[in-house]
């Protein structure tokens, strides 16, 4: 029995492996969205986020804001230190629970991936030729990464 241990342990790790792979089976360098697909979004980002975070998406726009809350920048350092390594599902739920801060809730799930397909064009990551799917599931899939 003793003699099969190691083996054991190769074929779950090799498992545990295979697993964590499949979970993310794209990038954002992928073209995950469109360009008209964050047109939209560019509307609804100035309807709905600009006066806290911002034209240039820098943060720190907040005019009404509570001391301590300070909207955090959505390109660059300030995006990647943040969601380098996360899916685009963690970036697309943080959207849809708790934004925008005013009144959070208000968006449907369409209107948060053409959000979050702005917020990608303005990170520089490609357009594609399919839409990013306003599905959780589905965006945790696309893994959000500082390497190409
Ligand atoms: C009334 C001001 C305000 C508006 C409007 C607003 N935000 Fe924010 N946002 C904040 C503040 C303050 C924070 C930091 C505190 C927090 O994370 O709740 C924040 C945080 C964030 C974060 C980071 C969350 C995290 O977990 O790190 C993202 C992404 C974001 N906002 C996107 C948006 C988008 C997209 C919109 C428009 C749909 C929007 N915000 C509208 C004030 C605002």
């Amino acid at each position: 029995m003793l003699v099969w241990a190691p083996f054991l342990i190769l074929v779950l790790c090799a498992t545990t492996l295979a697993g964590a792979a499949q979970e993310a089976t794209q990038t954002v360098w992928d073209g995950v969205y469109t360009e008209e697909q964050a047109a939209r979004g560019a509307v609804l980002y100035r309807q709905a986020c600009r006066k806290c975070h911002f034209g240039d998406l820098s943060g720190a726009g907040d005019p009404d804001a509570t001391p301590g809350e300070v909207p955090p920048g959505l390109v660059g350092f300030a995006f990647s230190s943040r969601w380098n390594e996360l899916s685009l599902a963690d970036l697309f739920l943080a959207i849809a629970r708790g934004m925008p801060s005013d009144r959070p809730g208000t968006l449907t799930p369409e209107a948060t991936a053409d959000v979050v397909s702005y917020i990608l064009n303005r990170n520089a990551f490609p357009a594609g030729s399919k839409e990013l799917p306003p599905e959780p599931e589905r965006l945790e899939q696309i893994l959000i990464s500082n390497q190409r």
